[in-house]
């Protein structure tokens, strides 16, 4: 709980030399009676599934006048611990993807949704899910892709709020708490920030909110990545290491090529360089993802996993010092825990790295 306190302390005293009380519901927040042990989640899926799905029209555009069009945002409401009185609103600030998939793997809200005499609202961010601004044609035309900002959204989210304040009457002085986790934190945060007079504190997790160019050196997020697997064994991070050498010098010809191809149980087989190139950036990004759901706990996030998926990983990276076609076996054994925990794969697909449920559209975007 440390760290939550902490992180709620910070967003609550941005302003340095203003004094601001912290408001019950904060506190409430942050002496939750959570378990510490985290060698289990309760099986909460029957749980999460008890919502109600919404929509608000919306602008297209928050900030001009040139575009007057709006769209549909959908939002969901699960109500059965909210109390009209003493109650509170956590209102999760949705990243880049379908609401329901992050309402079914946002654990944390439901856990202390009862606690807390909590209303949940999650608010799906435009340009993913169904909460598409030009409908189908969203990303067919750049001049869409326009109202794709996070300041948009957050715009979209405070209109949500407004209007659940004024069509729900016992929500209208409760206190609004903004949650999100990654992007999702940023915005929780930012929204705090740009609509304090909204929401009365933000969690935000796993938030890099100041990771920007100039702002912090542009290696720190893969050197936190190689840091998990070297904490994990520095062999673990050798062996990951020596392997994109070994790679390169197994797919030199045609018959390596096929090899590799092979070896790795690749569903298309690599034909050139080029497809060796996507290759390793498809394992890169492999180990990212890991280090991204290194839970202490059975689950399934981006891919079915086992509890700390990253140790399991390493077991198959204990020798660096080994034949670059041993490092290739071992390579397809890590690979197989992120993509064959359920031992259903038939070949391993490199044009996926996680569930389709993020919108890989608008990100690839939002993230240039
Ligand atoms: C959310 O969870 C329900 C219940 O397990 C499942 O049926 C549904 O497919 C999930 N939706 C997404 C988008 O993950
Ligand atoms: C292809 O590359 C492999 C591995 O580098 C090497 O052992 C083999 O001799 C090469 N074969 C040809 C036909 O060049
Ligand atoms: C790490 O690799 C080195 C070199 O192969 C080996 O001697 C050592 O035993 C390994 N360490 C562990 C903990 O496996
Ligand atoms: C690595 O392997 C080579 C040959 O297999 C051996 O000569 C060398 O001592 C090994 N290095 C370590 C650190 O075990
Ligand atoms: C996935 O696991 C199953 C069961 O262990 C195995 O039969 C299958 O070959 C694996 N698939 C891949 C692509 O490795
Ligand atoms: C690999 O993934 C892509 C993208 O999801 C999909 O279109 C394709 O059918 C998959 N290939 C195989 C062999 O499963």
């Amino acid at each position: 709980m440390g760290l939550l306190v902490l992180l709620l302390l910070l967003l609550a005293f941005l302003m340095p030399g203003v004094a601001i009380p912290v408001p019950p519901a904060l506190r409430a927040l942050s002496n939750l009676h959570l378990s510490t042990k985290f060698t289990s989640r309760p099986s909460a899926v029957t749980k999460y599934s008890k919502y109600s799905i919404h929509y608000l029209k919306q602008k297209v555009d928050h900030f001009g006048f040139k575009n007057d069009k709006h769209f549909n945002q959908r939002y969901l409401i699960a109500d059965q611990h909210w109390k009209k009185e003493g109650g509170s609103i956590l209102f999760y600030t949705g990243n880049e993807g379908d609401i329901i998939w992050f309402c079914n793997n946002t654990g944390f809200m439901w856990d202390v949704a009862e606690e807390l005499k909590a209303m949940l609202v999650f608010a799906e961010h435009r340009y993913y899910g169904q909460s598409l601004p030009f409908g189908a044609n969203s990303f067919k035309d750049s001049r869409h892709m326009n109202f794709l900002t996070s300041e948009q959204a957050l715009a979209d989210f405070a209109e949500l709020i407004k209007h659940l304040k004024k069509t729900i009457p016992a929500a209208k002085n409760q206190p609004f708490i903004a949650v999100g986790g990654s992007y999702g934190g940023m915005l929780a945060a930012w929204f705090r920030m740009k609509y304090p007079h909204m929401v009365v504190g933000a969690l935000a997790a796993s938030a890099p909110i100041w990771q920007f160019e100039d702002m912090v050196p542009c290696g720190v997020f893969m050197e936190i990545v190689t840091a998990d697997f070297r904490r994990s064994s520095p062999n673990c991070s050798k062996s990951i290491r020596k392997s994109w050498d070994a790679i390169h010098r197994l797919t030199r010809n045609s018959t390596g090529l096929n090899l590799v191809s092979e070896a790795l149980h690749l569903c298309t087989s690599l034909k050139n360089s080029q497809d060796v190139q996507h290759l390793k950036d498809w394992i890169a990004e492999t180990w990212v993802n890991l280090a991204m759901v290194d839970y202490p706990y059975e689950s399934n996030f981006l891919q079915p996993l086992p509890a700390w998926p990253i140790k399991v990983v390493c077991q198959h990276f204990k020798n660096p010092n080994v034949s670059d076609t041993e490092l290739l076996q071992n390579i397809f054994s890590a690979l197989n825990v992120y993509y064959n925990y359920s031992g259903q794969a038939k070949c391993l697909n490199m044009s996926e790295t996680s569930t389709s449920s993020l919108g890989s559209m608008g990100w690839s975007y939002q993230q240039w």
